[in-house]
């Protein structure tokens, strides 16, 4: 009985949340995205290109990127920690290391190893990034 209860209970809250959300879509002026079909879906591909044209161009982009600017995107994931501009927050500031600094200190995350006492912070951060994102993120931090 209680089960059931339940279940009811998320498939109504379902329900209410897919109302909210496709009406907020509405309210905004954009069409729902179910609805572009069509001279919608025209009208978007000639403002923007198709699908597989903008994978393209964002590729062609990257491509074009030096490592201090991919650096800088991959930023975005630490910025909430270590301030828009690697100021310091809850963590330590990184602007002024230079990118030999910040490569040894991610890879040591990286490997779990500690350096302080919130390394344990670090390490589901730094495991994810490749050679290349640590060396690219410590071009960045250099540039700064
Ligand atoms: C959840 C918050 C958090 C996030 C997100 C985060 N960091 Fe950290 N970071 C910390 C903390 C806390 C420390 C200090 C860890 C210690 O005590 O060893 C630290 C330390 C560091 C250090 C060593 C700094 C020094 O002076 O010793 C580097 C380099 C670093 N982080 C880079 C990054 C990069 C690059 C990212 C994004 C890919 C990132 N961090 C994301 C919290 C975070």
């Amino acid at each position: 009985m209680k089960n059931l209860l339940a279940i009811a209970i998320f498939v109504v809250a379902g329900i209410i949340v897919t109302f909210i959300s496709t009406s907020r879509l509405e309210i905004q002026g954009q069409p729902s995205a179910n609805k572009c079909v069509g001279e919608c879906y025209a009208d978007y591909v000639a403002a923007n290109g198709t699908i597989v044209e903008q994978e393209r161009a964002k590729a062609e982009a990257a491509a074009a990127m030096s490592p201090a600017q991919l650096g800088k995107t991959a930023f975005v994931s630490c910025q909430a920690c270590h301030g828009v501009s690697a100021e310091g927050g809850v963590g330590p500031q990184l602007a002024g290391s230079d990118s030999a600094f910040i490569i040894d200190a991610l890879n040591t995350y990286k490997a779990s190893g500690t350096r302080g006492a919130q390394s344990a912070l670090m390490w589901g951060v730094a495991g994810p990034l490749s050679e290349a994102d640590i060396a690219n993120i410590g071009a960045y931090i250099q540039s700064l």
